[in-house]
């Protein structure tokens, strides 16, 4: 990754080294505690799909010795819901319980019960509100790649260009079950779909650790199997990823040819169930929404790069509405807008969105910079002029 060199070191991050080790054992019981039921949820029913090119995967990712691994997530190592932790979240480390705390700020749906009845179900299966992610949604050529780039400069977080829309992947083999009456009712019946009772927000972990997965941290070079940084310092790493079809990839989305005529875009039903998924399965999640306001220069930028669909200027502005309606609909806690008409200008808009993402004004830019953006797919400037500053860090 291009970024690397100039990433701040583990090393910079206020957690002290003493602490690791003990730690570090109780954090691979509870690992091994976690994945163990995890892994043999998953089966039971990847198995029924015979969908053994992803249980392969699983299976790999999840054996093995323990010290090897990344921590996965979704993995008790603290809790930010003490009341429901469980025994393997027993030894909450004290001396990053500020992070820890603050780490519900990124989880607006569990600290608000009261939004769209969205909460964090804790069992000994899963806690979904124990790991941070950064989505950017946007358009095609709207220099979502110079600010996926950009913002990975940034220390506590690790992001990731296109994965093929992997939330709509796994909507779909979460719905390919669950919306499968006999699935529904097999709960405890030993007949051809039984199964145990699945406590909501199982699949959550799944849907972490396959993000993990795609966006894996850097392993010691010198033996590829340990992390470079400590556990708690990956546990407290946001995953990021962008993706420019969030909204695009299923088959109803261009069907709302109302949408040009009245002001209020409708999202389509499966753009909805997008969004439910993500605050269901990614409830510590912000979202970025990057549009480009200037259509005719985006549309000009999509023919020239030759890009499979490219977009006419109004099809590109009705998309930007439902993109902007993406963005309220989430809500401002959840998601924020950038519009790359605006922040490839003025560096300043830019650095709202990271002070709205908790970090502290040291971590602002001084420049933007561009991949892709030169002539189709060349780059411009891929480093920053300035070393980061030493101050910048997360403050939440
Ligand atoms: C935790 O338990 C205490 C005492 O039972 C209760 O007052 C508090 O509201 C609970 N907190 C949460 C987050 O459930
Ligand atoms: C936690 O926060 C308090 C108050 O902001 C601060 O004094 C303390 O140093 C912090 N502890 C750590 C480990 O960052
Ligand atoms: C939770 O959300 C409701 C509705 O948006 C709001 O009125 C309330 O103040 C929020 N509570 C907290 C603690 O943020
Ligand atoms: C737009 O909507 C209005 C009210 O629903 C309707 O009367 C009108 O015919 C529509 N116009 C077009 C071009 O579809
Ligand atoms: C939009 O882009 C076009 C093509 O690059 C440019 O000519 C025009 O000035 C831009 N509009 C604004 C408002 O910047
Ligand atoms: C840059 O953006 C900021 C924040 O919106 C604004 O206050 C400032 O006036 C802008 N600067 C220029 C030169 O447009």
């Amino acid at each position: 990754m291009m970024m690397t060199p100039i990433k701040t070191s583990p090393s910079d991050t206020s957690i002290g080294n003493s602490l690791v080790q003990p730690q570090q054992q109780q954090l691979n019981q509870a690992r091994s505690r976690v994945g163990h039921s995890s892994l043999a949820l998953l089966q039971a029913f990847i198995a029924g799909l015979s969908f053994m090119g992803l249980l392969t995967f699983l299976t790999s990712s999840n054996t093995g010795t323990n010290t090897s691994l990344p921590v996965p997530v979704g993995t008790v190592i603290k809790s930010l819901h003490s009341n429901s932790t469980t025994s393997a979240s027993s030894s909450p480390p004290s001396t990053i319980s500020n992070s820890t705390s603050s780490i519900s700020s990124w989880c607006p749906h569990s600290s608000n019960r009261s939004i769209n009845s969205i909460s964090c179900h804790n069992t000994d299966l899963c806690h979904p509100c124990q790991r941070r992610f950064l989505i950017i949604i946007a358009s095609a050529r709207s220099a979502s790649t110079t600010l996926t780039w950009m913002l990975d400069t940034l220390p506590q977080l690790r992001m990731s260009g296109e994965n093929k829309n992997v939330l709509y992947n796994m909507m779909t083999l979460h719905q390919s079950l669950w919306q499968n009456r006999q699935f529904q009712v097999a709960s405890k019946n030993k007949n051809a779909f039984g199964h145990n009772p699945i406590p909501k927000q199982t699949f959550a972990c799944a849907v972490q650790q396959i993000v993990q997965s795609f966006n894996p941290p850097l392993l010691d070079p010198s033996n590829q199997q340990t992390l470079q940084q400590t556990p708690q310092e990956e546990q407290e790493t946001i995953i990021g990823f962008k993706t420019i079809k969030f909204d695009l990839n299923h088959k109803d989305n261009n069907n709302n040819k109302d949408d040009s005529n009245t002001s209020v875009v409708i999202l389509d039903k499966t753009t909805r169930q997008m969004m439910d998924f993500v605050r269901d399965n990614l409830p510590c999640s912000r979202i970025l929404v990057n549009i480009n306001s200037n259509v005719t220069r985006q549309a000009m930028s999509q023919e020239s790069s030759g890009i499979a669909r490219s977009m006419n200027p109004e099809e590109l502005e009705l998309r930007n509405q439902r993109l902007r309606r993406i963005q309220q609909r989430f809500g401002d806690h959840h998601a924020h807008l950038l519009d790359a008409q605006q922040w490839t200008n003025n560096v300043t808009v830019l650095n709202q969105a990271l002070d709205w993402l908790g970090y502290s004004p040291e971590c602002h830019f001084q420049e933007v910079l561009q991949f892709n953006t030169v002539n189709r797919y060349r780059n411009g400037k891929t480093e920053m002029s300035q070393q980061p500053n030493p101050n910048c860090r997360l403050m939440v």
